[in-house]
This record gives structure tokens, sequence and C-alpha cells, in this order.
């Protein structure tokens, strides 16, 4: 299996980089930093292969290319990478340019990476594409607070609603997954270990063809909306 991991340098992408390169598959650990995709494939091993990936970046087309030249198909996509988790602001009066900023990465990022990848994906003979989203889209239990971060993920679960439609037909399994309160360096301490959280993560990554699509899931167990 091919494995492509998004934000592969630290975090929730390091692990889930590490455990599929465990189970045997080829995975590209992408960051935005040559030298961080180069270190952390030489720490996971032989079966960790460094691309040099940043979603906001307009060169998609060129890596999707390159992982066609080498492999000639993708099997798995995890968008991973994400920035502002904005403790700090208020819907009410929040900093519109930092809202865009994160809806370039969390949101447009994966959207411009799923188009780039999917004819390499559709190549595949069991696709699998895991948006990591968080329960802090539910929109059943959206109360204030980190604005741009939310609505992100917001629009990242819808994403993964349409494209899981739209490509159920060509068995392409598309779902988002939360991962917990994760003790990253975006979640901080306190919550649950690293290890925990990308489990599910890799779990969806490795569906069987009978698996779900157009879920939003937490340990392998629906979340409301
Ligand atoms: N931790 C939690 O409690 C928690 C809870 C719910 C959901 N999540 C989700 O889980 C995922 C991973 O989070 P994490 O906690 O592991 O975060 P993290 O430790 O902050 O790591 C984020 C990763 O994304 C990368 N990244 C940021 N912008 C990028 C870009 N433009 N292109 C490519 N890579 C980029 C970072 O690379 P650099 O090193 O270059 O910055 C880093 O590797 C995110 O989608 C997050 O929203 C986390």
């Amino acid at each position: 299996m091919i494995a492509l991991v998004t934000g592969a340098n630290r975090g929730l992408g390091r692990e889930v980089s590490r455990r599929l390169a465990d189970q045997g598959h080829t995975v590209l650990v992408s960051a935005r930093s040559a030298e961080a995709a180069e270190e952390t494939a030489r720490e996971l091993g032989r079966a960790a292969v460094p691309l040099r990936l940043d979603v906001t970046g307009d060169d998609l087309d060129e890596v999707a290319a390159t992982i066609g030249e080498r492999y000639g198909r993708l099997d798995v996509l995890v968008n991973n990478a994400a920035i502002t988790y904005d403790t700090w602001q208020r819907a009410v009066e929040a900093d519109l340019d930092v809202v865009r900023e994160a809806a370039e990465t969390n949101f447009y990022g994966p959207w411009r990476l799923i188009q780039a990848v999917l004819p390499l994906l559709r190549r595949s003979e069991h696709p699998r594409i895991v948006n990591v989203s968080s329960e802090a889209a539910s929109l059943t239990n959206m109360g204030g607070g980190t604005p741009a971060y939310n609505a992100s993920k917001v629009g990242l679960n819808a994403l993964t609603r349409m494209l899981a439609a739209e490509l159920r037909g060509d068995g392409v399994l598309v779902n988002a997954v939360c991962p917990g309160w994760v003790a990253t360096d975006m979640g901080g301490p306190g919550g649950r270990p690293v290890a925990d959280g990308a489990a599910g993560i890799v779990w969806a990554a490795t569906l069987p063809d009978d698996g779900p699509t157009g879920g939003f899931l937490r340990d392998g167990r629906p979340l409301p909306w």
C-alpha cells in the first residue's frame, strides 16, 4: 500500500506515519520543509519516503505527478496538516485574516490536494481518504470560541460528505476522523497519548472495502455532525 500523510513531521501525522510504516506500507512522509520530511523519514525507517509538500503551495499537481511517476498510484491520503487552534479569539471579533489563513491550510489545502491526487487514487484497488477533523466541528455541539479552527473543520466535514457521495461508486472511502484531545503541540499538555489519537486515523486509512464512508468518527465510532 502507498500512503501519503500531510504534516507528517510531528504530532499525529508522525505517529500515523510510523504505524503505517510498521504495518509494512510505503508511507510518503510529507512536510512543508524538505529537511523535516527527510529527518522524519530517516527516523521511521525504510518504509518511509520523504516528500516536501506544503498544502497551501501552488505545486500540488507537480507533487502528484512525482508520486505517479514513482508508484503509478496512491492508495491512501491522510489529510492531517492543520493550523490555528485559535483559543485567543471569538467569532464576534475574530480577525478574518486569521480565519482565511486557517481555511487555506485546513480546508482548501485538503480539497486541492484531493483534486490533485484523485487520478492516482482512482488507480488504486482500495482507495481511502481520511480527513483529520475535530469534534470542534460538530454543529450539534457547537458553542462559541476557536472560530477560525471550527469553521475550517466544518468545511472539511462538508467536503467529506460531498466527496464520499460523489466517489462512492468508484470505491473511494472518505471519512472525517476526530483523534480526540491529544497531547501534541496543537493539543497541549493534558490530552491523551498521541498513539491513542493516531489509532482511529490508521483504522480509517486501512478500512476493508465494506467499511464506512461519509462518516464522522472517533475511535471507530460515529460522532454527531
Ligand atoms: N491535538 C489535538 O488535540 C487535536 C484534536 C482534534 C483534531 N486534531 C487534528 O489533528 C491533526 C494533527 O494535529 P496535531 O495535534 O498533530 O498538530 P501539530 O502537532 O500542530 O502538527 C501539525 C502538523 O501540520 C503541519 N502543517 C501545518 N501547516 C502545513 C502546511 N501548510 N503544509 C503542510 N503541513 C503543514 C505542521 O508542520 P510544521 O512542523 O512545518 O509546522 C505539523 O507537521 C490536525 O488536523 C488537527 O486539527 C488535533
